[in-house]
Formats: structure tokens, sequence, C-alpha cells
């Protein structure tokens, strides 16, 4: 039997090219058209990827019509009762759940290197008070590569998995340093004998005077915080991570290079910005005219928290996140009017023609500013969260793309549409 195929014929020319058809386990099956060019001289253009699968992988599925979110296989809803972040990372990396003997030894390996280097320190200090976290966890992931030359061969698999260790272990550590920097406390060392997210929240917030008195819901919650952040597969900073990677580049490159892309408003940055039109609206009563403005394409005003590429019905990890939000808000026994003002607003734009006709839903970043606020992270450091637990997500498919048989270097083709050839005109002549 022939293998499936799509022909594609020119009417110009009345040529013809037949496309293989390349399936996965699940999902809309795809054509490979990388003879395209070759064989008919044409390329294909598709802005911002909305048809173009650029890997294969094996790490995340989406549906996004049926609203279905699987890491390795695992419903989301299932780890999100069931997993915590750290062996969801370990899924994420090695695609099976690990046993309790794997697990206790990811988890010692993990903590044994929590540690940064001192000199980091003074990368740090050399930032200017009022600096975004962002920018110090992007710098200061980058700088990374200077102090750890001895993983940086990436034909060696061990060293590659040492550099995910690494960056999964380290990234809390920088993250809590950053947000005390611009506080003017001193940093805080993790402490070996706390589990990842009880560690990372106490390099956070407790101080040297008195011991931390963490309450358990607090952990909880940003645990599953963490799950449901931890991999998106392609989207645009796993993708620019396996840009950077395409080229050889180091894995702390990358990751800080994914860190970028993330902290954008309209992918990891808007939980952030969530948060600043709920505060800007500040009343149930005001929500209407913000739809309005939402609707107004002259205003530039988008609704934060709404919309996804991939997600056109529900996006199940914000159905898991509204949930968690009322439940921690009431164990925390916080009130916040906040939460007021984002119920309102859901309730009004889920009944909006523009919204429904658009398949414009709550996404992730919608309700996670109000448990983040909730937990006291300072609204600047939202987005440091989302990177925190988007690392396992970035190192796994790093990882999968060294070992990708037939992986490229990445590099898009382009519509030309500057000037033709032209002739010099030496300055005295224009
Ligand atoms: N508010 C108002 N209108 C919107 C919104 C929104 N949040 N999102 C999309 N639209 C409209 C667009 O104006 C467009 O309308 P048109 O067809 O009349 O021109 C239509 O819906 C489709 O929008 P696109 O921008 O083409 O959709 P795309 O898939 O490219 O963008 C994105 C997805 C970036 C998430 C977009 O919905 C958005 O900007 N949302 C707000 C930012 C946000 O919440 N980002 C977080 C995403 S989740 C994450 O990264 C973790």
């Amino acid at each position: 039997m022939s293998e499936p195929s799509v022909t594609l014929t020119d009417a110009a020319t009345s040529k013809s090219v037949a496309l293989p058809v390349v399936s996965g386990t699940l999902g809309d099956p795809a054509l490979d058209i990388g003879k395209l060019n070759k064989e008919t001289g044409y390329f294909t253009y598709d802005p911002g990827f909305v048809s173009t699968a650029s890997t294969r992988s094996a790490i995340t599925y989406i549906d996004g019509d049926q609203g279905i979110l699987l890491y390795r296989g695992y419903p989301i809803e299932q780890l999100a009762k069931q997993s915590s972040f750290l062996e969801v990372a370990y899924l994420l990396i090695n695609g099976e759940l690990p046993n309790g003997e794997q697990f206790r030894s990811f988890e010692h390996e993990v903590a044994h290197h929590t540690m940064m280097h001192e000199s980091l320190k003074n990368f740090l200090n050399g930032f200017h008070y009022d600096a975004h976290p962002m920018a110090m966890l992007c710098g200061s992931v980058a700088s990374l590569s200077a102090f750890y030359h001895d993983t940086l061969d990436m034909n060696d698999p061990e060293q590659r998995r040492l550099a995910a260790i690494r960056l999964i272990a380290k990234i809390p550590t920088i993250a809590a340093a950053a947000y005390r920097y611009g506080i003017g406390w001193p940093f805080r060392y993790p402490r070996n004998n706390l589990e990842y997210v009880t560690r990372f929240l106490h390099m956070m917030f407790e101080v040297p005077s008195e011991p931390l008195e963490l309450n358990p819901v607090v952990a909880k919650a940003l645990d599953l915080l963490f799950i449901l952040h931890a991999d998106h597969e392609q989207n645009a900073s796993t993708s620019t991570v396996r840009l950077v990677g395409s080229t050889g580049a180091n894995p702390y490159a990358c990751v800080s290079a994914g860190i970028a892309a993330l902290w954008g408003p309209a992918h990891g940055g808007a939980n952030e910005a969530v948060l600043k039109m709920l505060e800007e609206i500040g009343d149930a009563k005001n929500v209407a005219s913000a739809v309005a403005k939402a609707k107004d394409k002259n205003s530039g005003f988008r609704l934060m928290g709404f919309g996804h590429r991939v997600y056109k019905n529900f996006d199940p990890r914000a159905t898991i996140i509204r949930e968690m939000t009322h439940k921690v808000l009431a164990d925390l026994n916080v009130s916040d009017p906040l939460l007021d003002v984002a119920v309102a607003l859901e309730e009004v734009a889920l009944k909006d023609p523009y919204f429904i006709e658009r398949k414009l839903y709550p996404n992730v970043d919608f309700y996670s500013g109000i448990i983040y606020k909730a937990l006291k992270i300072p609204t600047e450091m939202f987005t440091v969260m989302f990177a925190i637990a988007r690392t396992a997500g970035w190192v796994a498919h790093w990882l999968e793309q060294h070992v990708t048989p037939d992986a490229k270097i990445g590099r898009p083709r382009q519509i030309y549409t500057g000037a033709a050839q032209r002739d010099y005109v030496p300055v005295s002549k224009r």
C-alpha cells in the first residue's frame, strides 16, 4: 500500500506534486512540505505558524476544540489532582511517571543543585534597585553558561541531563533572589530538607530574624499552579527555546531566550497584565464599559487573560484555576474585590456575541494573578512564577530536540517586500 499523500496541482502549469501525509498518535494529520520548494519553486506563507508544525514531539498534546491537555498522555485534570510539580517535571523530561525510588533520587539530585554560585550575586547586585525581576532572571540565567563549562558538551547525553537538572534547581533560587534584591532583603540560601515549592517559598519570604510559618494551603496552591504551567507544547517561548537550541546553543542561553519570549504580554506577561487590568476596572459596575472598549478595534485594548491561539472552546487550565481561586481565597480567609470584578467580567464577556463568535474564553492567566496575590506574591513576580514552572517544559523540549533524528537548524523563509535591486547613489547626488 502506498504512503498517504495529498496532490497539489498548479493551475497555471498543470504541474502536480504529491505531498506525504504525516500523522501522529493524536491530532490532525499534516502535509510534509519539506520538498515543496525544490519540486515546484513555491514555498508556503503562514504568519504566526497558524497551520505549521515545526517539529514532531512526544511531550504534550492539546486538542483546542475539545479543551484537552495531556502531558505525556496524562490528562491535566488528573495530574492537577494527584501529582506534584516535581513529579510532573520528571514525567515531562523522562516520558514516564517515576516509581518511588526514581522520584526520591530525582528530588535528591534537584535539591543538591539549588545553590547559585556566589559570584552570581555580583550580577544580581549590579542591577538597578527597581529592575524588573524578569529582566534579572533573563540575564542571570543566560550568565549560568559562564559558570557551568562542565555541562556544555551538547553531544554528551549526561551533560545535557545535568544541565536540565541545574536549570530546574537553580531558577527558583535566582527568582527568589531577584525578588529580595528589589525589596532590599538579603538573599536566602536554599534549604535541602524542604520540598521544591516549599523551599522556594522559604527563599522568597523567610527573613533571617525569624522562622517562616508557612500555611500549607499556600504551598499546595503554588504547586498546583506550577503543574498547570509546566508545559504547553510549541507555544511562543518553547518554540523560542527550540529555535535557539537548533543552532546548538547552550541550554542556559536557550532557556534565557525562552524567558525573554515568555515576558511578552501576549504570552506569559498576561498574568501581570490581567491584574493591572482588573485593578483599573476597579469595580464590577465598570465591567460593561471595559468589554465595550475591548471590542473597539481603535482602542488598542484587549481583555487580558482572554483568547488563545489553540483553545477555541475552553482552556482546561482556566477551569481548574477558576475553581481553585474560590477555594484558596476561602481557605486563606482572603476577600479580594478583584475576584468579583473578574467573575463579572467573565460573565459579561462569555455572553457577548463578539467573544462568542471569535471563540474567546478565559485562558490560564485570567485567574492565576488573583491566586498569586492571595499567596502574597507581588505582581511583578507573576511572570517569574510562570517561568519557574515552564522551565520543566523548556528543558524537556530542549532534551527531546537533541535526540530527534531529523532535527535541523530552524530557518523560516520570507516573502520579500522591499525594493528591487538598484544602484548605489553617492551622497552628493541624493
Ligand atoms: N480581547 C479582545 N479581542 C480579542 C482578544 C482579547 N483578549 N483576543 C483576540 N481578540 C480578537 C482579535 O482582535 C481578532 O478579532 P478580528 O477577527 O475581528 O480581527 C480575533 O479575536 C482573533 O484574534 P488574534 O489576535 O488573531 O488571535 P491569536 O490566536 O493570534 O492571538 C492571543 C491569541 C495572543 C492569546 C490573543 O487572544 C490575545 O492577545 N489575548 C490577550 C493576551 C493574553 O491573555 N495572552 C495569554 C495567552 S495564554 C498564554 O500565553 C499563557
